[in-house]
C-alpha cells in the first residue's frame, strides 16, 4: 500500500500566520506539522509517500524530508495546481499510485491514542474497497457524520454538517482505499462549493457496501490544526504528554526502527543531528530500552 499526505490548500482560517508560510510546516510543540500524519502513515507501514503541495510550498517540503532513504523509506513530491478539493489527491497522484491500494492522510491531522498503530495496520490490510474511521465527538453538527450498522461495521449513511446527526462519529482525515479510488477520483464532478469531495468518494463506496469504519472509542486524541484554537490545543497536549510521560509523539526515527526500515546505528546517527534536544535524547533511549512507548 501506498501513502499520500495532502499538504496544500490556502489555510486561510491560519492567517495572517500563513500568508508568505505553509502551514503543515508549523510548529506543534517540537516539530512541523507534518510529522504528525506523516507517523501515522508510517505506524500502517507504508513505506512509500507521496507527498503533494503548492507551486510555492513544496520546495520547503522536500528540504525538511528529503528523498525518504534516510528513513528507510521512499518520499516522492508533486505540486497540485489549485486547492480544488481532497478527492483531487488521487488524480494528482495517480501515477504514483500505479496499481496498488493507497491511504491519504490530511496534512493537518493528528490523531493519538495508545491503540492507533494496531487500528492503522488493521485499516491498511484492507483488499477491497474503504476504510475510514469514526471519531466520538460531542457535537456533530461541524463534521462530516457516518453512520455505521453495527452488524456489517460499513457506513449506510454519511452527511457533511448535518443539522440533525444520525450518529455521534465523524470522519477524521485518514482514509485507505483500494486501486479503484483513481476512477472514482477521475470521475467526480465538483461539488455545490466547487471541490472534488472525499465525502463523494466515501459515498461511492458506500453505496456499493463497501466502506467499513473503524470506530475510534475513548481514549483517542484527534486534532485537525487548522485553526489558531486547534493548533494551539494540539501543541499543548503534544506538550502535556510528552513531558509527562517522557516519551515523543510522532518520532518518524522511532516508527522506522519499529518496523525495521532503519537500524540501530542509524537511529544514533540522526541522534547526533539532534544532540541539543529531547527528540535526539529520545533517539538515543529507544536503542537502549524497547521498553518505551510500549503498546499493550
Ligand atoms: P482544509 O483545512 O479543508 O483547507 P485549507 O488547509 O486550505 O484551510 P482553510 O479552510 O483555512 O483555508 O484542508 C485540509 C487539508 O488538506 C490541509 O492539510 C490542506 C489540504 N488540502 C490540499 O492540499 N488541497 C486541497 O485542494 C484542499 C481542499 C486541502
Amino acid at each position: 500500500m501506498k501513502g499520500i499526505i495532502l499538504a496544500g490548500g490556502t489555510a486561510t482560517r491560519l492567517f495572517p500566520i500563513t500568508l508568505a508560510i505553509s502551514k503543515q510546516l508549523l510548529p506543534v510543540y517540537d516539530k512541523p506539522m507534518i510529522y504528525y500524519p506523516l507517523s501515522l502513515l508510517m505506524m500502517a507501514g507504508i513505506r512509500e509517500v507521496l507527498i503533494i503541495s503548492t507551486p510555492t510550498h513544496l520546495p520547503a517540503f522536500e528540504s525538511l524530508l528529503g528523498d525518504g532513504s534516510d528513513l528507510g523509506m521512499k518520499f516522492e513530491y508533486k505540486i497540485q495546481e489549485k486547492p480544488i478539493g481532497l478527492a483531487d489527491a488521487f488524480r494528482v497522484g495517480e501515477e504514483f499510485i500505479g496499481k496498488e491500494n493507497v491511504a491519504l492522510v490530511l496534512g493537518d491531522n493528528m490523531i493519538y491514542g495508545s491503540k492507533m498503530e494496531r487500528v492503522l495496520k488493521e485499516a491498511s490490510q484492507l483488499e477491497k474497497g474503504g476504510v475510514i474511521f469514526g471519531y466520538q465527538v460531542a457535537d456533530p453538527t461541524s463534521y462530516g457524520v457516518v453512520e455505521v450498522d453495527r452488524v456489517t461495521g460499513t457506513a449506510i449513511s454519511i452527511e457533511e454538517k448535518p443539522k440533525i446527526p444520525k450518529s455521534n462519529l465523524v470522519v477524521p482525515g485518514i482514509y485507505f482505499y483500494d486501486n479503484d479510488v483513481v476512477e472514482i477520483a477521475k470521475s467526480l464532478k465538483p461539488s455545490g462549493r466547487g471541490e472534488l469531495e472525499i465525502t463523494d468518494v466515501n459515498k461511492t463506496y458506500m453505496e456499493r457496501g463497501d466502506l467499513n469504519v473503524i470506530p475510534l472509542g475513548s481514549g483517542y486524541a484527534w486534532f485537525d490544526m487548522g485553526s489558531p484554537d486547534r493548533l494551539s490545543d494540539a501543541s499543548d497536549f503534544v506538550k502535556a504528554i510528552e513531558l509527562r510521560q517522557g516519551i515523543q509523539i510522532a518520532c518518524l526515527e522511532e516508527y522506522a526502527y519499529k518496523n525495521r526500515w532503519i537500524n540501530k546505528e542509524q537511529v544514533l546517527e540522526h541522534a547526533k543531528k539532534y544532540d541539543k534536544t529531547e527528540y535526539g535524547k529520545y533517539l538515543e533511549r529507544i536503542t537502549i530500552d524497547e521498553t518505551i512507548n510500549y503498546e499493550v
